[in-house]
């Protein structure tokens, strides 16, 4: 049956709004309430044989393999390498015993993604997929799938691909740390807890979308627009920015919060807006240094963050956009959901093509 848009104007409006159940759906095959355990399909594969992941993927789903990484050193304590597909071949990568090689594509038929997973293949190294489309080529040749259930994409920009993947790659990182015997029982139990509170936190950030809508037509008169994060919001600062490239075809940069120094800050000025992604916790502070020496140069800070830290760093910025206060292992799917709104409403004000941008895609079949 034809996927329709029903009382949405996008399909990509439909798409985000789609989350808090996609996202659900997904982790019901991973997440084990009872057992109060996080589960991967069953696959004949030792994982406490792993010594080293690497992930390989284009676009928004490089930016998963960004976040986990994060998430498998910390967890699992296993080297992480994260390379985008058209690179990744053509550098000659070292390859060894015990190397998984993990591939990530919400089509599971773009080219450089399905040419690296052979490469890998002929080398002798197993192969591991995270894939949306469950007939695809990626699919049918990883020799272990890990499947999202974010039903068809439409939208070229992916939205509630990106997020499920992003649900799978946590439920990854917990089995491997599990295997590696990282993992007490106890902090097992809080993930578990942690990622079945992400569809209602979703939900909550879902609300916001009459606030984000008011910033986007601020953001929409802007010529350029920077996007600021530390950790895994390093990685959604990336995609923000995509997001907002891909669809409103305003020129935007993600940034890690501390490099802004190095280069970016030279960009500021009244004119331009700065996005800053800054749930409360352990890398706030620093994060809002980094916003301020920003704001101290007339920098129009909208910052993302939760009670605390609007509290804490709310009052000098032009706008804010309050999200729940999460764990920080879950914030990057909570936080994706205001990244990708306003994108989506900047697009609107803009009057662009949102679900079929100019020049792009939706899954790219050429190296
Ligand atoms: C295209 C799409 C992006 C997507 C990328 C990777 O560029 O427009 O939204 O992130 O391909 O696609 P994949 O299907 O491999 O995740």
């Amino acid at each position: 049956a034809a996927v329709e848009k029903g009382e949405y104007r996008h399909f990509m409006q439909k798409e985000i709004f789609e989350q808090p159940t996609v996202v659900a759906q997904t982790l019901q095959s991973y997440v084990r309430p009872l057992e109060e355990q996080v589960a991967l399909p069953d696959m004949d594969f030792d994982l406490a044989g792993v010594k080293r992941v690497s992930i390989v993927a284009c676009g928004t789903s490089y930016y998963v393999g960004m976040i986990g990484k994060y998430w498998i050193e910390q967890f699992a304590r296993v080297p992480v390498e994260v390379d985008v597909a058209s690179e990744y071949r053509y550098r000659d990568p070292v390859m060894e015993e015990g190397q998984l090689a993990l591939f990530i594509s919400q089509s599971g038929e773009t080219a450089d993604t399905l040419a690296a997973m052979r490469h890998c293949a002929e080398a002798g190294l197993t192969t591991a997929g995270i894939i949306n489309v469950p007939t695809s080529t990626m699919a049918r040749e990883a020799d272990l799938l890990m499947s999202t259930h974010a039903g068809p994409e439409i939208g070229v920009a992916s939205t509630k691909a990106f997020t499920c993947q992003l649900a799978v790659m946590a439920a990854f990182a917990t089995n491997l740390a599990r295997a590696k015997g990282r993992l007490p029982a106890d902090e097992e139990r809080d993930i578990v807890k942690h990622l079945q509170e992400v569809p209602q936190f979703m939900t909550e950030a879902l609300d916001r979308d009459g606030k984000i809508e008011a910033v986007a037509q601020f953001v929409s008169k802007a010529r350029d627009v920077l996007y600021l994060g530390r950790g895994p919001d390093y990685p959604m600062a990336l995609e923000g920015a995509l997001k907002l490239k891909e669809i409103s075809y305003i020129h935007a940069e993600g940034y890690a919060s501390g490099e802004m120094k190095h280069g970016p800050i030279a960009l500021i000025d009244e004119t331009v807006p700065l996005i800053v992604m800054a749930p409360s916790g352990p890398l706030f502070e620093k994060t809002v240094s980094n916003m301020q020496e920003a704001q101290a140069r007339g920098a129009q800070v909208v910052l993302i963050s939760d009670d605390e830290g609007i509290a804490e760093a709310g009052d000098d910025v032009v706008e804010y956009i309050r999200m729940p206060k999460v764990h920080p292992l879950i914030a990057p799917l909570v936080y994706a959901i205001p990244v990708q709104l306003l994108a989506y409403h900047v697009a609107v004000a803009k009057g662009t093509d949102v679900d079929q941008p100019r020049n792009l895609a939706k899954s790219v079949t050429v190296e």
